[in-house]
């Protein structure tokens, strides 16, 4: 008994240990991989303990403008999609697959023809496991989807097509729809995309039995918000799922906010509800900056990388914004540089404890420490620069990074 309580009394000190561990156990180096505008797919090496971050692979390869990776572990899979392409200038966008081998090096195994402006994919399953890839098409205005594996002549298993659903209220942005991600809801029967030109998020709910994706109505966000990137916040009873409460962040990329949606499912669909806006950030947010990713760590921090927005010169910045374990409000907390120009899109490791921040313009990886207690961003771990430099606001530059975890 009192070996046992004594047991007890030292468990905390434990537990502080084990979150410390992954930062500093470094037995196997981390892999990341890179899309870059310049018509390239990187595979990057991380040493935490030596703090170096080291090419390790490049190949020209996903189209003229790749734009954004999605790595599936259990087929040691990624998938790649090209931005070329818009429906004024025809042209079309590709999707890429690669096998990666042990070592972490990359070898195409296909290139199949898409609707233009692919800016963003996610995987999904059926119910016998099969896996099926949806991806947002920005400048095609469109959301379509893919059997997976791909060959060289897959071609999508549907398109769904959109038109402006009134008068927009930024037309210089909003010209036409412009969905932005796509992306699942936390119970993986449903896919979401922002649209950015439309002010709406689509909602597809899952045929488990096809992999087809179902239409459901679309939520209307408020004008001129430019919903951009979304992020869940989940509170989950073990017991009875039946009481589960779910909260949708979206980053809005022209009003500068971000937007708490309630979501609840009804019959076969998924139901957003607003509830609330944030600025994230601590004053107004300057005109010369676009939000972009937003991220959520645990159930509690959640972080939006802020573009050219310059607030540590000659750096951009990432704010903190903190839920709580019961509640999706979110206060804002802190901001933090960005180590580089233009974050365009951002990943947090599994264990928590790193961000791999991707720097559009200054075309550069900035690996910075997380503390998964306090959600405070410290100290850049390692950086390096891939690929050539961007201009802010043009569509060149380094265009996403993901953890292969
Ligand atoms: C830490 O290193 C040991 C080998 O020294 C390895 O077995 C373990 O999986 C590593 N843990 C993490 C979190 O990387
Ligand atoms: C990695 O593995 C691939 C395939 O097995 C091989 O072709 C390549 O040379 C290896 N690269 C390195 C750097 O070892
Ligand atoms: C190529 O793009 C055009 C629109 O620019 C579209 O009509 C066509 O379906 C696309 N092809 C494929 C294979 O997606
Ligand atoms: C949304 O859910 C939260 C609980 O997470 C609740 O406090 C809030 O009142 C809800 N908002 C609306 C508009 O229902
Ligand atoms: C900007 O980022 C660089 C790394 O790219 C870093 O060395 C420098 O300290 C940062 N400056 C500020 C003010 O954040
Ligand atoms: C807030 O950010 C500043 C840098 O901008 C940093 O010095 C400070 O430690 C951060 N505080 C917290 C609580 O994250």
């Amino acid at each position: 008994m009192h070996v046992l309580s004594r047991l007890a009394a030292a468990l905390p000190l434990v537990t502080t240990t084990i979150w410390a561990l992954p930062t500093t156990n470094t037995s196997t180096p981390s892999t990341l991989y890179v899309s870059h505008y310049d018509g390239h797919v990187y595979t990057l090496s991380l040493d935490t303990a030596a703090r170096k971050l080291t090419l390790a692979n490049s190949l020209q390869a996903c189209g003229e403008m790749p734009s954004w990776v999605t790595f599936d572990a259990g087929s040691s899979t990624l998938y790649c999609v090209d931005e070329s392409g818009s429906s004024a200038n025809s042209g079309n966008g590709t999707l890429s697959s690669f096998a990666v081998a042990a070592n972490g090096s990359l070898s195409q195994t296909a290139k199949a023809t898409t609707l233009p402006g692919g800016v963003a994919s996610v995987i999904y399953e059926d119910n016998d496991g099969r896996e099926y890839l949806a991806i947002a098409h920005y400048e095609g205005s469109a959301v379509s989807n893919f059997k997976l594996p791909i060959t060289d002549d897959s071609t999508a298993l549907q398109t769904f097509e959109f038109t402006l659903p009134g008068p927009p209220t930024d037309p210089s942005r909003q010209d036409a729809p412009h969905p932005h991600e796509t992306f699942l809801d936390p119970t993986g029967a449903y896919v979401l995309s922002p649209d950015l030109g439309s002010d709406l998020i689509h909602i597809f709910a899952i045929d488990k039995a096809s992999g087809e994706l179902n239409q459901c109505d679309a939520f209307a966000v408020k004008g001129g918000n430019g919903p951009r990137h979304g992020a869940w916040w989940a509170k989950t009873d073990g017991d009875d799922s039946s009481n589960n409460v779910y909260a949708l962040y979206i980053s809005n990329e022209l009003a500068n906010t971000v937007s708490i949606y309630n979501a609840s499912y009804k019959d076969n669909c998924l139901v957003l509800k607003e509830s609330d806006e944030i600025v994230p950030y601590p004053k107004e947010v300057p005109s010369t900056a676009n939000v972009a990713e937003v991220r959520i760590a645990g159930d509690r921090d959640v972080y939006v990388s802020m573009r050219n927005d310059q607030a540590f010169p000659p750096n951009d910045s990432m704010a903190l914004l903190q839920a709580s374990v019961d509640d999706s409000a979110l206060t804002y907390t802190n901001l933090t540089t960005s180590y580089g120009k233009t974050p365009r899109t951002f990943v947090i490791n599994n264990a928590g404890t790193l961000l791999a921040i991707g720097n559009q313009a200054s075309s550069d990886v900035a690996i910075v420490e997380r503390d998964p207690k306090t959600g405070a961003l410290g100290e850049l771990v390692a950086q390096l620069q891939v690929g050539a430099q961007g201009t802010p606001g043009q569509a060149d530059g380094l265009s996403s990074v993901i953890w292969a975890e």
